[in-house]
């Protein structure tokens, strides 16, 4: 088992990350992309031995692009150069810093809600001009959206794509993609792929990288192992260029590799290379959590629409016939669980909540015997 099959008292009594420290202690937490599991072995052995030997120096360029190179062509049959690849302190901080080299300061970014709310406050911390192509109904990329949004945006903008998308979990496809990448070559707009939640894709569901799709060669990837491996507090980010990216990667200074994390570089080296077992086992797991809540909530909220996910532990649902003003504050205030608040991922979202299944059978039943309870 890769999720711990902990109670919400174990957890919290061996835990002091932000997923457990941001609420009062009698709410459960099922809001932030943590998962209540601990890395797999070969994680831990890096680092254990890396900290007895005393390896605890700066990065080096090498391991964690060779590895992720190498998992990149075994599982998706994604070729990457690892000499091009460039090392970040995260996955945010390098598409903040891609932004900021490849746009002018009055240059727009397209984003497409719901999606990952940090987007929202880079765009903001970069000073760039948001401009939103919003997802369809039914959470696919919309090109009529995306062509009006790049016309607005004019030449030069950028756009961040979140592939698969957080917060519902939509796997784009390899033609959805090939769509995006001809409307951002017609409209000139760099694309920027977000692509940490790649490996979490669901057994079953076939996961195409940007950057296999041969007409997005002008884009650059972000990757990292962070969400898959569970290894948010030991971050690193690789950038991944396009075939005819490698000037807009270039624009990055070389001073951005130097937040990059020795330890994490050898603990992502290690869950590139060792861990594709655990990670095969975890993402069999997320599916099952992700049917006991579904069949929770048809039991007792049925009123509630789990939208369909192809990927990652995160499931977004639609209150909207719950009737409340404010489902999140109310399940926060009354039910004491705090979720993903919906208008954090989109501006229209007010009637939709983000819930993490990466945890125990047990915290999953608690928290939606708390929700149903704010309605009955
Ligand atoms: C789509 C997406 N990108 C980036 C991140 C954060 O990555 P990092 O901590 O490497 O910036 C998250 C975290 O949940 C995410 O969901």
């Amino acid at each position: 088992m890769a999720i711990l099959d902990a109670s919400l008292d174990e957890l919290r009594a061996t835990r002091t990350s932000i997923k457990w420290r941001a609420y009062d202690p009698d709410v459960i937490p099922v809001w932030v992309a943590e998962m209540d599991c601990a890395p797999c072995d070969p994680v831990v052995e890096a680092i254990e031995g890396a900290l007895r030997r005393g390896d605890v120096g700066y990065a080096a360029p090498g391991p964690l692009e060779e590895a992720f190179a190498h998992f990149a062509k075994e599982r998706w049959d994604w070729a990457v150069d690892p000499a091009q690849a460039m090392m970040l302190p995260d996955v945010m901080i390098g598409v903040g810093e891609l932004l900021r080299a490849n746009t002018r300061p009055d240059a727009a970014v397209v984003l497409s809600p719901p999606c990952y709310d940090a987007f929202f406050g880079f765009v903001q911390a970069v000073g760039r001009r948001l401009v939103t192509a919003r997802l369809d109904a039914n959470f696919r990329l919309d090109p009529e959206a995306l062509e009006a949004a790049f016309q607005d945006a004019g030449p030069g903008a950028a756009y961040i794509l979140c592939n698969p998308q957080n917060p519902m979990g939509t796997v784009h496809t390899a033609d959805e993609l090939a769509m995006l990448a001809r409307l951002a070559d017609r409209y000139d707009v760099l694309v920027v792929s977000d692509e940490i939640h790649g490996p979490l894709t669901h057994p079953g569901v076939t996961y195409t990288p940007y950057l296999a799709v041969p007409e997005a060669s002008r884009g650059i990837s972000v990757v990292s192992g962070s969400k898959s491996w569970n290894l948010a507090g030991l971050k690193i980010a690789l950038a991944v260029p396009g075939a005819d990216a490698t000037a807009s990667l270039g624009a990055l200074h070389e001073v951005n590799t130097h937040g990059a994390n020795h330890l994490a570089e050898i603990a992502h080296t290690a869950a590139y290379a060792h861990g594709a077992p655990w990670l095969d086992e975890l993402r069999g797991e997320i599916v099952e959590r992700r049917e006991l809540l579904r069949g929770m909530l048809a039991e007792q909220l049925p009123e509630i629409r789990v939208t369909p996910g192809e990927s990652t532990y995160l499931v977004w649902l639609d209150c909207t016939e719950l009737g409340l003003a404010d489902p999140a504050r109310s399940f926060l205030q009354q039910g004491r669980v705090a979720l993903g608040v919906g208008t954090n991922y989109d501006p229209h979202g007010r009637q939709f909540v983000r819930f993490n299944v990466a945890t125990s059978p047990q915290v999953i039943g608690q928290a939606v015997e708390r929700m149903a309870g704010v309605l009955h």
